[in-house]
Order: structure tokens, then sequence, then C-alpha cells
């Protein structure tokens, strides 16, 4: 297992190149599933999900080649069955389970199991399908749908916090090949689920959404290949601004999906940090003094949970109190006890942290639990005086391509020491 030795202190200067988004691949691949032809991605990140991701595909049936960001995948056959061994290792390898049900008329897929970010329940996703005309049984740890044909239907996935990203892809996906009209109200809205359902359309599906959170899906006989670019990932984007904020140094981010950014962007600003988006590029800049943060995640184009890590980092360099809270996941804040160990003054009074910042957190040895926990973990180390080692890196490499190298070309001291 891989660590990170980081020295802190060195200011950032210059270009960083955001990649595609994991959470817009993942399930863009499960999509491959839906069809016999042939389907060309191009910009999927070279990311430990992603292989995951392609190893399931494998499994299944589907032919796949993965090279220089672009991946062919050709499912003419494919088997409805995932085993617990290639789920377990990723939450989101549930989302083969919508276009296996819609493929074969039969999915079992292992229940992907407990997550260090809090419960994570799939009764929305199964909600959904059941709707659809499935019969859906859990069995010895496996998830069973079966169908003799998928039906049009009216429903809503409105969970006790919003609606459900993965859900709503599972959904789409089964009813593009269900026979009528599928209206899903409190569908997700966030950009990743977008980028689904074009290329689910590039597909020759017809998907629509009819005003703010509603999804219109016609279903048609058969869906043929197809080619898509994934757009960029705005989590990995926000990541690298928070590294700038962190750092008080200036960055520019190419390719940044600025307009999928508003409320990070937002949130930075409101501490005081100068944001200037043109022509697809991000520049970020920081210098004390920054101002303390109230942030409060919610579901797009809310705040993203996927960022409240990063920012609780950041918060702990601020001198002030700063309160932060995840309405979405409200046990995600495994991080808050490693920065403390990194001399972060934070408590945590439920789903929220009170931050109260100081000017330099200690670097001491630290160990990441989750991917966006291990992503604030190395921003706090980047800031920290003396070396901030991070074991367990594998969490951030599930879901950032290459960071530790993008972060050194822009200055920063951070070695990879392998184990
Ligand atoms: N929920 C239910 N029932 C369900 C599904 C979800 O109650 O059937 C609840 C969850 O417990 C949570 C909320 O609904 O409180 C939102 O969960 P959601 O289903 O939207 O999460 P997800 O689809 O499993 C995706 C991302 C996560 C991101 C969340 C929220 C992917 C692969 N994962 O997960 O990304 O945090 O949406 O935006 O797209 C990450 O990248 O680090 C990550 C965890």
């Amino acid at each position: 297992m891989d660590k990170f030795a980081i020295r802190g202190g060195n200011r950032l200067h210059g270009t960083i190149s955001v990649s595609g988004s994991k959470n817009s691949s993942l399930p863009i691949l499960a999509a491959t599933l839906l069809t016999r032809e042939r389907c060309v991605l191009h910009r999927v990140p070279d990311l430990t999900d992603v292989r995951y991701m392609l190893d399931i595909l494998r499994y299944l049936g589907a032919d796949v080649e993965f090279s220089q960001g672009s991946v062919v995948v050709e499912a003419r056959k494919v088997v409805g069955e995932t085993p617990y061994d290639l789920v377990r290792r990723m939450r989101a390898s549930v989302c083969v389970l919508g276009p296996l049900l819609a493929r074969c008329g039969r999915a079992k897929v292992s229940l992907p199991g407990g997550c260090v970010i809090g419960d994570r329940p799939i009764d929305l996703h199964l909600r959904g399908l059941e709707a659809l005309g499935s019969r859906i049984a859990l069995s010895k740890g496996y998830v069973i749908a079966e169908a003799s044909g998928l039906v049009g239907a009216r429903m809503s996935l409105q969970g006790p916090h919003g609606s459900t990203v993965l859900g709503t892809d599972n959904v789409m996906m089964a009813a593009c090949l269900a026979r009528g009209t599928t209206i899903v109200e409190n569908a997700a809205s966030e950009p990743e689920v977008a980028d689904l359902a074009r290329f689910l359309c590039s597909m020759g599906a017809k998907v629509r959404r009819a005003g703010g959170s509603r999804l219109e899906i016609e279903g048609v006989d058969e869906l043929h290949g197809a080619e898509h670019t994934v757009i960029s990932d705005r989590i990995e984007a926000g990541t690298f601004a928070v590294a700038a904020a962190i750092t008080r140094s200036e960055l520019v981010l190419e390719e940044a999906p600025i307009e999928h950014m508003r409320s990070t962007l937002s949130a930075l600003q409101d501490a005081g940090v100068f944001v200037e988006a043109a022509e697809g590029r991000l520049r970020v800049r920081a210098t004390d003094p920054l101002h303390p943060l109230q942030l409060r995640t919610g579901t797009y184009p809310g705040f993203p949970t996927d960022m409240q890590a990063q920012f609780c980092a950041l918060a702990a360099t601020i001198p002030g109190r700063s309160r932060i809270e995840d309405d979405i996941f409200p046990n995600r804040f495994m991080h808050i006890s490693e920065l403390k160990r990194m001399g972060a003054h934070a408590d945590l009074l439920a789903n929220v942290a009170v931050i109260d910042g100081v000017d330099r957190l200690s670097g001491a040895p630290v160990m990441a639990s989750d991917l966006r926990a291990s992503a604030a973990l190395v921003l706090a180390g980047l800031q920290a005086e003396n070396t901030t080692t991070i074991s367990r890196v594998y969490h951030i490499d599930r879901g950032y391509e290459r960071i530790d190298a993008k972060l050194r070309a822009v200055g920063a001291d951070i070695e990879r020491l392998p184990k």
C-alpha cells in the first residue's frame, strides 16, 4: 500500500489540466451494456474505480479495451450476474443493475455492502425498478431483479436526503428499453446524470428533462452503439481550487467545468478567494486574510457533499469559526479526527463540523479513510509545517488521476512512497 509524504509550505504556481469525471464515467460505462454494438468513450480517467468497472464489464461478457483515456466496449453477449468479489470493491457497481435488467430480463447483483461514509441504502433504486414492472428479491446478499418486459411508469425518487444520483441512473437506463413512457419526479439533476442522459440519447434513447427535477423517458426497442466524450470532473477541479486557496497561491485550471462548479466557486469567493473564469480556464488566487466558512451540503446545484472534506481542511487554516454541515451523508466526517492530529481545532456536533482555524497546521502521520477524506488530508499536508505522511492512499487513487504528479508539477513537495 503506497503512502504519500508531503512537505508542506510551498506556494503553488502553474496550470493543472482537469481530467474526465469519475462519476460520469462509471454509469456511462455501465450503460454500454444496453447495446450489443460497439461504444467508444473518450476522456475516461485512469482510476482504480474505472478499472474495477471495466473488470465488471469483462466478467459480464463484454470485450473491453482501455488506452490513453479512451475505452472501447462491445457487449455482444452478456450474462446477468455480478459476484460479490467484484461488487464489494466499489459501491458504484450497483449501476449495472438497471442495464442488466433491461438487456437480459434478469439481473443478479451482489448488494454493495457497507461504506465508510455512512449507511448507503439502495431502496430508491429498487423502488424505481419495481415501478417499471420488475420483481425484486433479496437473497443471501444479492439483489435479484426479474422482468418479463419492463413497462414505463410514473414514479418519484424522493428520498430522506433528496434524490439519488445512481438510483436515477439505474432507473433511467432501464426505462430506455421499457415499453411506453416513464416519468421520474424528483430525479437527480447532477451534471453527471445529464452526461449519462446525453450518452443514452446518442445511443438512440429518448430521454428529456422536463422542468427542474422531472425526467421523461420514452422507451425504444433497442439502442445502438455510440461515441461520447465524458465531461470534466467538477470535484477534481474543485479540489485543486482548494489547493490554491489553502496554500494561499495561484493556480490555473484548464478544462474546468466552470458551469458545474458554481456553488464550490461561490463558497471560495465567500471566503475571500479570487476566482476568475474565462474561456474554459479557471484562475484561483488566494491571499490572507481569508474569512471563515458557513456551508451546508445539498443536491445539485447546492454545495456538493463530495467537496465537504476538502473545505473542512481549508476552514482549518482560516482564523475564526467555520461551520460545515453535511445533510447528504451525515456521517461523512472521518477526516475530522485526522485533521485534529494535524493540529486542527475542530468538533463534530452530529452532522456539523465546527472548526476554529489556526495559522498553520502541523505535519503528522495520518490515514486515508475514503476518497474525499484522503483529498482533504493531502490539502492539509500542503499547508502544514514539516512532513505529513498519508497511508492507505489507494483510496485517493480510486478517484484522482495521478494527483501526486499533478500537484508536483505546480510546485508541491509530494512524494509517493511505494510499500
Ligand atoms: N439514498 C437513500 N436510498 C437510496 C439511495 C440513496 O436513502 O436508495 C440516500 C443516501 O443514503 C444519501 C442520499 O440519498 O443520503 C444521496 O445518495 P445518492 O444515491 O445520490 O449517492 P450515490 O448515487 O450512491 C453518488 C456519487 C457519490 C456522491 C453522491 C451524492 C457516484 C459513483 N457516486 O453516489 O460520490 O457523494 O452521489 O452526490 O456517482 C465520491 O465521488 O466520492 C462519491 C461518494
